[in-house]
């Protein structure tokens, strides 16, 4: 029987990157409450066989599989998380866990959320008077709400349910269209069929009411009054490099942040770093990355001007950064119910609430940003970049175990980071190792 989880202890596992993937196991495990066999068991192989996965999606061949990682030193809200990331971009995970060092410096992520609600959609459309049937659908809300509401027992017994109506015209007169929103309060759950049920179930009578058609009914995915804010304080010292003090490297990310307010093209690539985070939490976590991407550029989007999610400023001593976001997660339902590695992810996160778990997310979205914007206003992007890299192209050309970090430090170190390097490199390390020479007891 698997053993309960308390909670994280402490997300500092300092040298964590340095250990077998068997010794982070037991790690994780000791700040989790996870048991290292339900690790194993929910992550070999990939975290899903073929036959769970024929019951997902249709015409199944397989699975594919990528690496799952934990971010560290994360803590939202005075509580340490062990973070699971699931993505296939070198230094996503490392960078996400060395700016939330930084962030932990000045006290670790603030986050606060509005209550869990989303929107369905009913549009009408042949609405001749169109303020005629504003007015009816307003003065029908209470009747609307309880049709609603009959439509999702579970979620009423759960303490969700169907909350508000709001009624908007669409377009000139000739278009003839009214939307409707029922606004959903679908507590844990992301709530799309939940959402999908309302929209269809009170169609129909929304129809009557407008004198109109039904047209389509579906949720909203953006999302927007289910947002999550999260700030961190970062100390400038905290961000100082070999080559520049903490305040210049401060001046460097305001900076970088103003780029991406005034500018939609760099504000794009500015998001991407935070979804790089964002989406690795949402996918180790068995949610809809589609819908929490859809949702965040929408978002972005909402003034006319796509904007950076995350700004930052000067602040007394350091740095302060923000991040607003819609976020449409669940820890209940769907994929959680049936993917091992999505269960595992929030046994090890110690998670059972919905927002909290978009907090989570939403600071790990917050620390990508912060160290990509901290390494573009310092020694730039390639130089980490690469070095991660360059393990990757390490692997490609056949080197195992602690070959990887010794063939990945060569080709760093000759500026040759490519398939013949690392190959080179390879066959270098290897001739030395079977003369004995330069046998290391570590990594050899
Ligand atoms: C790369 O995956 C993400 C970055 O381009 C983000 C950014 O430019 O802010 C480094």
């Amino acid at each position: 029987m698997a053993k309960e989880v308390v909670m994280v202890r402490s997300s500092r596992l300092p040298g964590f990157y340095k250990v077998t993937v068997d010794e982070r196991r037991s790690l994780v495990s000791e700040a989790t409450g996870a048991e290292v066999d339900e690790i194993a068991q929910a992550l070999d192989g990939g975290g899903l066989d073929a036959e769970t996965a024929d019951k997902f999606v249709e015409n199944v061949l397989g699975t594919y599989a990528l690496p799952y990682g934990v971010a560290l030193n994360v803590r939202v809200n005075g509580h340490d998380y062990v973070v699971p990331m699931v993505v296939e971009e070198p230094s996503v995970v490392a960078a996400a866990s060395n700016a939330s060092k930084m962030v932990r410096a000045g006290g670790g992520f603030v986050a606060e959320w509005d209550q869990p609600i989303m929107i369905a959609q009913i549009q009408l459309i042949q609405v001749d008077q169109r303020e005629v049937a504003l007015r009816r659908v307003l003065e029908a809300k209470a009747e609307i709400l309880e049709l609603a509401n009959r439509s999702i027992p579970g979620l009423v017994a759960r303490g969700g349910g169907a909350r508000d109506v709001e009624v908007r015209t669409l377009g000139g007169l000739e278009e003839r269209m009214v939307v409707v929103h029922v606004l959903v309060d679908c507590r844990d759950a992301m709530g799309a069929n939940l959402v999908n049920t309302v929209a269809e179930a009170v169609a129909d009578r929304l129809a009557e009411l407008t004198c109109g058609r039904v047209g389509l009914r579906i949720l909203s995915n953006l999302c927007d009054k289910r947002c999550i804010r999260v700030t961190c304080n970062v100390p400038a010292r905290v961000l100082a490099t070999e080559e520049m003090a903490g305040e210049d490297v401060v001046e460097g990310i305001v900076n970088a942040s103003r780029f991406a307010e005034l500018d939609p093209y760099r504000a794009a690539t500015h998001n991407k770093g935070i979804m790089n985070g964002i989406d690795a939490v949402v996918i180790a976590t068995g949610n809809d990355w589609r819908a929490v991407e859809a949702g965040a550029h929408a978002f972005a989007a909402r003034s006319g001007h796509y904007s950076p999610l995350a700004t930052w400023r000067k602040e007394a001593g350091g740095l302060a950064g923000r991040l607003e976001v819609p976020m449409s997660l669940g820890t209940v339902g769907g994929t959680l119910r049936v993917h091992p590695a999505a269960r595992l992810s929030l046994r090890m996160l110690g998670v059972t609430d919905a927002s909290e778990l978009g907090a989570i997310a939403c600071a790990v979205g917050l620390a990508s940003n912060l160290a990509a914007v901290r390494a573009l206003a310092t020694v730039g992007i390639q130089r980490g970049h690469m070095a991660l890299h360059a393990r990757a192209v390490a692997v490609a050309a056949g080197a195992t175990g602690g070959l990887v970090e010794r063939v990945a430090q060569m080709i760093v170190e000759a500026r040759d980071i490519t398939l013949e390097g690392a190959t080179k490199a390879l066959y270098v390390l290897s001739a030395e190792q079977a003369d004995g020479a330069t046998q290391d007891p570590v990594l050899g």
